[in-house]
């Protein structure tokens, strides 16, 4: 038997009773749960013909483009019509172009490898450090530094880079040699007050490498502004130290650009607000928008030679595989995706309506107490909410869910992050489609203002 794909409450139960969905209590799916059948630009419909703004880029910072993109779909379509796939030592024609494309937008970087998702992107940079490490240092400086806040993904080995202990929790033992160093948010400062913040949270990462040993240290990872841990802006100073500690102690930089990259934060890259050069970059979510799976890892031509095999090494090349890695929706979908980038300036509508935004948030601040800090870049922004602003008690996470329930009442769809610093989960996301209008942030920022007021008046 097929089911007719407008039967809805048939799909609804189906959906019920067989689909087992990610990070979701099973009391939660057992009620049964909503769905969205449309999309356009910001705009969403669930089944009950309910429209939504989604200020949230599709729950999870993908759509950068926006919905109901049908020059994505027809690019993607017609690749699929023409060759679905091919791997092994091919070539494939939009794998390469797309390649030069986002390589232009990335000077300094010279090599994409391909992927299908923002875990897999990260195991693919730890692989490269560590068979780096066996070719060229006896296998010593394998160990890979990440940061208290940062998530890498879901897999184990990205898991084990997670500085976030609520999303560790049950799944040990970890895969050994990743180490952490102190997280970088100034409004939670391990220091006190201090005018040097910046420099001394880098410093922290030289005296991690120091004890573990510099030669034992092979790479670091960081994200350029931390999403899921808190909406975390590195503090001043602070990637430029970075980028030193890296040089003096020969430690490759690995930038994860899954949520930052294509456009999020008003730059084509969020590494790029920061004048500094990385050795690796990792990308997924918006490098397609949501059209095709697709994720990269980039490396400058330093990175890729050291693993080429040479006399005598003959298996000394990078020996790692993925079946759908660049193969062909992907490549294909994101070349349509940065070609609309590129035409629609959706970078600089990112920086302007990303301004709009957090001005727009920084007013609410005046309004609300329960608003202890405003955070963002571009499209990408965050609110911290507290019982006290003097103490910076965080509010309780029920507060948090209440808010973003209120607002989905409202018609306008926001993210929450996971359990933050002040170890609840405390902080309202926004990350709109890069497409959005000055209409739609003032919508964002009215239906907040309500939403705050009518879960924390008295
Ligand atoms: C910064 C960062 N890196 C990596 C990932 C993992 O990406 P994926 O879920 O595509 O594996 C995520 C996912 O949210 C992320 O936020």
């Amino acid at each position: 038997m097929t089911t007719k794909m407008n039967d809805i409450d048939v799909l609804k139960s189906l959906d019920r009773d067989h689909v087992w969905h990610h990070l979701t209590p099973g009391a939660a799916a057992r009620n049964g749960l909503p769905m969205f059948v449309r999309g356009e630009g910001l705009r969403l419909w669930d089944s009950e013909g309910v429209e939504y703004l989604d200020a949230s880029a599709g729950g999870v910072w993908v759509t950068n483009v926006g919905y109901g993109r049908t020059e994505i779909a027809d690019a993607v379509r017609e690749q699929l019509a023409e060759l679905n796939f091919f791997a092994g030592s091919m070539g494939n024609k939009p794998a390469a172009a797309f390649a030069k494309k986002l390589l232009d937008k990335m000077p300094g970087m010279d090599r994409v490898y391909y992927s299908n998702s923002g875990s897999e992107a990260n195991e693919k940079a730890f692989k490269m450090v560590r068979q780096i490490a066996h070719k060229h240092f006896a296998g010593k400086k394998h160990k890979i530094l990440y940061r208290e806040r940062d998530y890498h993904g879901t897999t184990l080995a990205a898991l084990s880079a997670t500085g976030q202990a609520e999303r560790r929790d049950q799944f040990g033992p970890f895969v050994p040699g990743f180490i952490e160093v102190p997280h970088c948010c100034e409004y939670r400062s391990q220091y006190g007050d201090s005018d040097n913040y910046g420099v001394q949270a880098a410093e922290a990462i030289e005296e991690v490498i120091l004890r573990e040993g510099a030669d034992t240290v092979g790479a670091i990872i960081l994200e350029p502004i931390t999403a899921g841990g808190g909406i975390i802006l590195p503090p001043e100073g602070y990637w430029p130290k970075v980028r030193e500690i890296c040089d003096k102690y020969e430690v490759l930089l690995i930038i994860d650009e899954v949520v930052c990259g294509l456009g999020r934060t008003g730059q084509w890259f969020g590494y790029q607000h920061y004048g500094i050069q990385p050795d690796i970059v990792t990308m997924a979510k918006g490098v397609a928008s949501g059209y095709a799976a697709i994720s990269c890892t980039v490396t400058t031509e330093r990175v890729f030679a050291l693993l080429q095999e040479e006399e005598g090494d003959h298996l000394g090349y990078f020996r790692d595989i993925s079946t759908f890695g660049g193969c062909l929706a992907g490549p294909a979908a994101a070349l349509a995706n940065i070609e609309i980038m590129e035409r629609e300036n959706l970078i600089e509508n990112s920086r302007i309506q990303g301004e709009r935004l957090l001005a727009g948030f920084n007013a609410l601040k005046e309004k609300h107490s329960v608003i202890g800090d405003v955070r963002g870049k571009g499209l990408f922004a965050g609110i911290e909410l507290v019982a006290d602003r003097e103490t910076k008690e965080p509010v309780h996470e029920s507060v948090a869910i209440a808010v973003a329930g209120a607002c989905k009442s409202l018609g306008v769809i926001i993210g929450r992050t996971n359990r933050s610093l002040s170890g609840f989960n405390n902080i309202l996301n926004f990350s709109p489609a890069l497409t959005a209008s000055s209409e739609q942030i003032d919508r964002i920022i009215a239906v907040v203002d309500q939403a705050i007021g009518e879960v924390c008046s008295g």
